[in-house]
C-alpha cells in the first residue's frame, strides 16, 4: 500500500516524504508547487502536479495508486497573512481540505493524518504547557482554518469507515539530520530561519515583534520542535491507525519554551556572531505564550522524540540555509 503526502514539496512534506521512504514506504506526493520546489521531493516518490481541491485528479491519483492511508499538508502557514487574508486562508485550508476529505470518503481511504497545529489553541488561559482538553480559541484565522479542518474530520469519522490522526504542531523548526531537505522557501517567515538568514548575512536585519508580552523577558515564548522529530510523530500515527486505533488529536511539542530573545541568543551562540536586531511592535494574532504537553502523543503514540535541543535545531537550520546559499550561487 502507498501513502499519499500532499504538499511534499513543502517543508514539512518533504521531510516526511523522506522519513516513509526511510521506513520503506511507498510514496506518492501532490503539490501544486505554489510554495514547494518539485526538487525537494525524493524522486523515489511519484508525484503528482496539480491541486487537492481537483477531484478530477484525486480520482485518478486513489485509480492509479493503491493508496491506504494521507497524509495531509498541503496548506498556508502564516500566522500574519491570515489575519490579512483571511478569506484566501479559509479557503486554501478549510475549503480545499474538505474537498480532499471528501475524495478520500469517495474512494474508502480509511486513514488521514492531518497537519494542524498549536495556533487552535490562541492563548491558553493559564501560562503552562497546553493539554488537548484545553479549550480551542483560535487568535487567528490560519488557526481557525486548522481547527474547522479538524471538526470535518472528526464529524467524518463519526459518519464514515475512516480514522484521522490530528497533529497539532509547535513551532517546527531545523532540517534532516541526513541533509537532504530543509526549510527552503526565501519567503518564510518564522522565527528561526529568518534569525539563521540574518545570521549568515543573506538578511540585513531583523525584527523582534513585542517586547512587552507578559513573559519573563517580555517576548513571546514558543515550543521549538525538531521537524525530523516531527515527522516520525506521524509515522508512528500511520502505523497505530494500521494497527485499528481509533481517532486522536495530539500535541507535538517538547513541553518546553524559550522566548524569541532566548532563541536569538542561541542563534548567535550556534553561529558564533552577533547579527542586528530591531525591537518592533507586537504582530498581529501572536499569543504570548504556547507551550505543548505532549504526553498524549508519548503515551497513545509511542513518540520519543530524539531531537529535543535548541542549539541542535538551530545548527541544522544554519546548515540548511549555507546549502541552500551554495546552490544558488552555482
Ligand atoms: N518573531 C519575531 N521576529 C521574526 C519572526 C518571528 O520576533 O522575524 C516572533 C513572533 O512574533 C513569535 C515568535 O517569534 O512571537 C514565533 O514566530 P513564528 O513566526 O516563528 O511562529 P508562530 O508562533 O507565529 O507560528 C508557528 C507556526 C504555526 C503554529 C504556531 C504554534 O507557523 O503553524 O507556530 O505556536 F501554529
Amino acid at each position: 500500500m502507498a501513502v499519499l503526502v500532499t504538499g511534499g514539496g513543502g517543508y514539512i512534506g518533504s521531510h516526511m516524504v523522506w522519513a516513509l521512504l526511510d521506513a520503506g514506504e511507498q510514496v506518492v506526493v501532490i503539490d501544486r508547487l505554489s510554495t514547494g520546489f518539485r526538487w525537494a521531493i525524493a524522486p523515489e516518490a511519484r508525484f503528482y502536479e496539480g491541486d487537492i481541491a481537483d477531484t478530477v485528479l484525486m480520482r485518478q491519483i486513489f485509480s492509479e495508486n493503491e493508496i491506504d492511508s494521507i497524509i495531509h499538508f498541503a496548506g498556508s502557514i502564516v500566522v500574519p497573512e491570515s489575519v490579512a487574508d483571511p478569506l484566501g486562508y479559509y479557503e486554501n485550508n478549510t475549503v480545499k481540505s474538505r474537498s480532499l476529505i471528501a475524495s478520500a470518503v469517495e474512494a474508502g481511504i480509511p486513514h488521514f493524518v492531518f497537519s494542524s497545529t498549536a495556533a487552535v489553541y490562541g492563548t491558553p488561559e493559564v501560562l503552562e504547557p497546553v493539554t488537548e482538553s484545553v479549550s480551542l480559541k483560535p487568535e487567528s484565522p490560519y488557526g481557525s482554518s486548522k481547527l474547522m479542518t479538524e471538526i470535518m474530520l472528526r464529524d467524518t469519522a463519526n459518519a464514515h469507515d475512516f480514522t484521522y490522526t490530528a497533529l497539532r504542531y509547535f513551532n517546527v523548526a531545523g532540517a534532516d539530520p541526513k541533509g537532504r531537505s530543509g526549510q527552503s522557501s526565501a519567503l518564510a517567515t518564522h522565527l528561526i530561519k529568518v534569525a539563521c538568514a540574518t545570521a549568515l548575512g543573506k538578511r540585513q536585519s531583523m525584527s523582534v515583534f513585542g517586547t512587552d508580552y507578559p513573559t519573563p523577558d517580555g517576548t513571546c515564548v514558543r515550543d521549538y520542535i525538531h521537524v525530523w522529530d516531527l515527522v516520525q510523530a506521524h509515522l508512528k500515527a500511520l502505523q497505530r491507525m494500521r494497527a485499528g486505533g481509533g481517532s486522536l488529536a495530539a500535541n507535538c511539542g517538547y513541553g518546553h519554551g524559550f522566548s524569541v530573545l532566548e532563541v536569538l541568543d542561541a542563534v548567535r551562540k550556534v553561529h558564533g556572531s552577533d547579527f542586528p536586531v530591531t525591537f518592533a511592535e507586537r504582530r498581529a494574532g501572536d499569543p504570548a505564550m504556547i507551550v505543548a504537553n505532549p504526553a498524549l502523543a508519548r503515551q497513545e503514540l509511542g513518540w520519543v522524540p530524539e531531537y529535543d535541543d535548541l542549539n541542535g535545531i538551530i545548527r541544522s537550520a544554519l546548515d540548511w540555509e549555507q546549502h541552500l546559499m551554495r546552490k544558488n550561487a552555482h
